[in-house]
């Protein structure tokens, strides 16, 4: 009876964890969630800070559409939660590719706002 109770604790967990709260995520991150600013998140992803860099030049700028590796020339499944439901639903996938994805684009860290910005951009699209 134990065993069935943690099992069921286990996969309640599990299904909680998929369903991201945007407001902790950006709050864990330090971000001022009364500055959202998707405006500059926009204007950031088509951007080339560093040339040949940018979010687009791998995501495209139409987030419902399939976007192609810069390098390895992989598919990427689109960003838009429209057309594909997994997007944005894992906390530690959200963190981890920005993280990545930043450090590649603009060879640094992004900062908590822009991070927020980002996600909110993508979200609306
Ligand atoms: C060099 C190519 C490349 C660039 C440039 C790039 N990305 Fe990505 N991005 C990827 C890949 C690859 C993945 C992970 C594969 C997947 O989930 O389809 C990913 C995943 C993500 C995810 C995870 C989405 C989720 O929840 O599943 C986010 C958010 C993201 N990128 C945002 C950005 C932002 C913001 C920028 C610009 C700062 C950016 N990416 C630039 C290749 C790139």
């Amino acid at each position: 009876m134990k065993i069935f109770s943690l099992i069921m604790l286990l996969y309640g967990a599990n299904v909680y964890a998929n369903v991201v709260d945007f407001e902790k995520l950006y709050q864990s991150w330090g971000a001022d969630i009364t500055k959202i600013d998707t405006q500059k998140a926009k204007i950031m992803w088509d951007q080339e800070r560093i040339v040949d860099r940018s979010c687009a030049g791998c995501h495209t700028n139409n987030l419902t559409k399939y976007g192609t590796h810069t390098r390895t020339k992989k598919k990427i499944k689109p960003l838009s939660k429209r057309v594909n439901s997994k997007r944005l639903s894992s906390v530690k996938k959200i963190n981890k590719w920005l993280k990545r994805n930043c450090k590649f684009t603009y060879k640094r860290e992004c900062n908590a706002q822009e991070k927020m910005n980002f996600i909110e951009f993508i979200k609306q699209n």
